[in-house]
C-alpha cells in the first residue's frame, strides 16, 4: 500500500517510543514488527532467537514485510533494527532513519531506570563489542536506504517529533494532514 512512515534505526535507538508519540501527535496508528511477530509466535523476541534462531525470526520479518506492504496504510510502523533487510521495504512506505553513534545508543539504555530489562531483551545487545561490529556494519545500509534522516542523539524527544513532522511535511506537503484525517 505504501503510504506509511517507517521508523527504521539500530537497536535502543528509541523507534517504538518516538512511533507513539508520533501516533499521538498525528492521530495515526501506531505498530510495531516486533509486536506483531511477538503475537504472531506466541513468544517474545529472547524466546524466538532461543528457540528457533535468527533466521527463522528474519523469515518472520519478511512475512510481516509483506504483510504491510500489502494490508497496511497511513500508519507509523517501527521496525526491529534488523528489519531493514527486508527486500520490500522501499514498498512499505517513507523511511525515516533514526540516527545516533553507538554510545548514544548505550548512553539512552543506561539512562532508563529499568536498563538492564532493556538490555536482556535484545538478543544481539548482550556482548557490547559484537553490537559495535553490527552497528558499524549497518549504518552505511541505513543511510542508503532512508528517504529522511533525523539526528535523534542528545535531543529531546518533542523537538525530535517536530523535526519529524516539519520533514514529512516538507516532504509530502498536505499529504499528512489527509492521512490523519482518513
Ligand atoms: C534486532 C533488533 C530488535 C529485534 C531483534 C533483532 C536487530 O529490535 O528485532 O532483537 O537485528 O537489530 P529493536 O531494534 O527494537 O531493539
Amino acid at each position: 500500500m505504501g503510504d506509511n512512515i517507517l521508523l527504521m534505526g539500530f537497536m535502543g535507538v528509541g523507534k517504538s517510543s518516538l512511533a507513539r508519540r508520533l501516533s499521538k501527535k498525528t492521530s495515526l496508528f501506531a505498530i510495531d514488527t516486533d509486536h506483531l511477530i511477538e503475537s504472531l509466535e506466541h513468544k517474545n523476541i529472547k524466546e524466538i532467537f532461543e528457540q528457533k534462531g535468527e533466521e527463522y525470526f528474519r523469515q518472520k520479518e519478511q512475512e510481516c514485510a509483506y504483510w504491510l506492504e500489502n494490508s497496511v496504510k497511513n500508519s507509523i510502523i517501527s521496525t526491529g533494527g534488523g528489519f531493514y533487510k527486508v527486500e520490500n521495504l522501499k514498498q512499505i512506505g517513507t523511511i525515516i532513519y533514526l540516527r545516533s553513534s553507538f554510545q548514544g545508543i548505550i548512553n539512552r539504555l543506561n539512562s532508563f531506570p529499568n536498563a538492564k530489562e532493556k538490555f536482556a531483551k535484545r538478543p544481539l545487545l548482550q556482548d557490547e563489542k559484537k553490537a559495535k561490529k553490527l552497528y558499524k556494519q549497518r549504518v552505511k545500509e541505513y543511510e542508503a536506504l532512508a528517504d529522511i534522516i533525523i539526528d535523534v542523539e542528545g535531543k529531546e524527544r518533542k523537538k525530535i517529533i517536530k523535526k519529524i513532522i516539519k520533514a514529512l511535511e516538507k516532504r509530502w506537503s498536505g499529504k499528512l494532514e489527509e492521512m490523519s484525517s482518513v
